[in-house]
């Protein structure tokens, strides 16, 4: 007899747990690690995914002793953990956590790190396996790629896990490439963009491969255009030292927007493998364009009131220059020239201090040709859009016009709704913990390759060059709008605005 399934195990796949290894963290003492790292670490080790045999150590400039740095991941693990915190499994992760002290110019430092790291090796039975995650900035990185090159050992294997921004412009990106490429192959090498470690953007390619209905009319025929929404109400979080040198364009468009857009424009993969998604984006990628300069609109907020708050400017933030050009708002019209997307228009906006944080991305159908009712107006009946909500209230929904009940014919929009929420019982995990456990089992499908940075680059560089050229005053937004005027523009000089929300 054979046995029923158990139906509540239905759909949970169990992946092989990483092999034994010690994560080295450089930039310990930053907010990503205390924000995001270390509670993704403790919701692994909750769940039981981190190996069996594990350790993590903690580099950074400042001085620090092993039992203070514990103790200050402790409290950000009960800040910014998604789950509740449990003493016995903080007390299991925390026992193989060390600190060390590192100069990133000092080879001094790299020394007494690798000696640490043989000695936890001894301890924890790591067997020489190593994950190095550099949450530094790229100028950090080349020198400390070198280090850990000249102390490799003939034992385990050596993942390097790098932060964004990866370079400041195609030239440097370039160069941080040949430098790591010295040492290490590409398949050792993991660059973070941390959106495509978000369940709604994975599961973007499980609508669009999954399904039967959707690829047949994804394409220029039925799809009038898309819009992508990447919006923060948040302002920059005391992050002026970066945030001054990045602007928007380099902090999101860069990375986290071009490759929304290349998920929701690229060809069906043949398979799930690292190199047929990432060649399949980068072909999206390359073909990609802005018309010109008057379609890619920047701003900077001044103050306002966001969700009922009064916040300052962008240049009364503390760190920021008085008389900051740094644009905290791109807008841009995008397009992907190939056969599937040639004249279907791509836009796409994203800004600190906008009225509210959300990212969506829509796909606007064209209007059905000749509808015969006399009542609908083109208020009333929106064309159908496909609604991916990446965040908040993760889900996915459909507008379609449906008949108003009553007398006569009717018809206005509705939504049919997938959330999240109500669908799986399971919270949604945070995308660090999937990419941190990707990169301890050498899966790169969701980070991204060399060449799709540097395509993502050109584009910014060909966009900041114009910039440079250009006369702008800023600031030109209220904070708690949604932008420039200009940005309304570039989108009502084609007859189409901007989704109301
Ligand atoms: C980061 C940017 O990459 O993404 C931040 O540096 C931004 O400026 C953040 O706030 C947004 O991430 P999320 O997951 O909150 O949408």
């Amino acid at each position: 007899m054979t046995e029923a399934p158990n139906p509540l195990l239905e759909g949970l796949t169990v992946r092989r747990r990483p092999d034994p290894c010690l994560l080295v963290i450089f930039g310990a003492s930053g907010d990503l690690t205390s924000k995001k790292l270390m509670p993704a670490l403790y919701s692994l080790a909750l769940r039981r995914l981190l190996p069996e045999k594990f350790g993590i150590v903690g580099a950074a400039r400042s001085e620090e002793s092993d039992e203070a740095f514990c103790e200050r991941m402790k409290q950000a693990v009960q800040e910014h953990a998604r789950d509740p915190f449990d003493e016995e499994v903080w007390n299991g992760l925390a026992a193989g956590m060390r600190y060390v002290t590192l100069d990133f110019a000092d080879n001094d430092g790299e020394d007494h790190l690798a000696e640490k790291l043989i000695e936890l090796d001894n301890e924890r039975g790591t067997l020489g396996n190593r994950v190095y995650y550099f949450a530094v900035p790229p100028s950090a990185i080349g020198t400390l790629v070198d280090e850990i090159a000249e102390r490799r050992s003939s034992e385990g294997w050596v993942r390097l896990v790098i932060e964004k921004p990866f370079g400041h412009d195609l030239q440097s990106a370039r160069e941080l490439t040949a430098k790591i490429q010295e040492h290490f192959s590409e398949d050792e090498v993991f660059r973070i963009d941390h959106y495509l470690g978000k369940e709604t953007v994975q599961n973007m390619l499980a609508l669009r491969f999954a399904n039967g209905i959707f690829e047949p009319i994804w394409n220029r025929q039925f799809i009038d255009h898309v819009q992508i929404t990447v919006a923060e109400s948040i302002g920059i979080e005391g992050r002026a030292g970066y945030y001054e040198q990045a602007g928007a364009i380099r902090d999101i468009f860069q990375n986290h927007l071009l490759q929304l857009v290349a998920i929701t424009a690229m060809e069906p993969p043949i398979d799930f493998t690292a190199d047929s998604v990432r060649n399949e984006k980068l072909k999206v990628l390359k073909s990609m364009h802005t018309p010109g300069p008057k379609h890619v609109v920047r701003g900077q907020y001044g103050p306002g009131f966001v969700e009922g708050k009064e916040v300052p400017g962008y240049r009364e933030e503390s760190g920021v220059a008085p008389g900051s050009m740094t644009e905290t708002f791109v807008a841009a019209k995008l397009f992907v020239d190939n056969w599937r997307w040639a004249d279907t228009p791509f836009y796409v906006r994203m800004g600190k201090r906008l009225a509210r944080r959300e990212t969506t991305i829509a796909i606007q159908f064209k209007r059905a040709p000749h509808p015969p009712f006399a009542d609908a107006t083109e208020e009333s009946l929106r064309p159908n859009t496909l609604l991916i909500h990446v965040q908040p209230n993760e889900g996915v929904s459909l507008a379609i016009g449906a008949k108003v009940p009553g007398q006569g014919m009717t018809i206005r929009t509705v939504h049919m709704d997938f959330l999240y929420g109500g669908t799986f019982r399971e919270g949604l995990p945070e995308a660090y913990e999937r990419l941190i456990l990707d990169a301890m089992l050498g899966d790169a499908t969701l980070f991204t390759r060399s060449d799709e940075i540097e395509e993502q680059w050109a584009l910014v560089d060909a966009i900041v060059a114009f910039w440079k050229r250009e006369r702008i005053s800023f600031p030109n937004y209220a904070a708690g709008t949604w932008g420039p005027a200009a940005s309304d523009e570039l989108i009502h000089r084609d007859g189409r605005s901007w989704r109301r929300h």
